[in-house]
C-alpha cells in the first residue's frame, strides 16, 4: 500500500518531525545562501533605516539564509517549527540563540 511520506504506522508525523529528520540528515549543510539574500543585503546597504528595524524570518530552517542576514547586521528573529534546525543555527552562532523561536 502506498503511504504518503509524512505518515508512519500508528500516527501522523508532524511537519516538525519531517524537518527535524531532514536537518539531522544533513539537509542544506554547507549550502550557499539563496540569491534573494544578496538582494536584501544590498537593499539594507542603500536604506540603513531598514537595518535598524526588527525582522522576522518565518521558516528559517537551519540557517543557510538566516545566518547570512544576521551576519550582515540585520536584527532578525528566526522562527521555525524544527527544533533541530534552530539548534544547528545556535551551534554555528551561539550569540543568535536568543533570537531563535
Ligand atoms: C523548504 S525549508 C526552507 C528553510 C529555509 N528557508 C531555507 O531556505 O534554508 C521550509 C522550512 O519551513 C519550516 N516550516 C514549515 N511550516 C512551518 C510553520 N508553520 N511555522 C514555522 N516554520 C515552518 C520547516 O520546518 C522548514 O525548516
Amino acid at each position: 500500500m502506498h503511504m504518503r511520506p509524512n505518515l508512519v504506522e500508528g500516527g501522523r508525523r508532524t511537519v516538525a518531525d519531517v524537518w527535524d529528520e531532514e536537518y539531522r540528515g544533513g539537509r542544506y549543510a554547507g549550502e550557499r545562501p539563496l540569491g534573494f539574500v544578496r538582494e536584501i543585503v544590498a537593499e539594507l546597504d542603500e536604506n540603513p533605516d531598514i537595518r535598524r528595524s526588527l525582522g522576522l524570518y518565518a521558516g528559517c530552517g537551519n540557517g543557510r539564509n538566516y545566518l547570512e542576514l544576521a551576519r550582515a547586521g540585520l536584527d532578525i528573529i528566526g522562527l521555525d517549527v524544527s527544533a533541530a534546525g534552530l539548534a544547528q543555527i545556535a551551534e554555528r552562532e551561539l550569540a543568535l540563540a536568543p533570537k531563535l523561536v
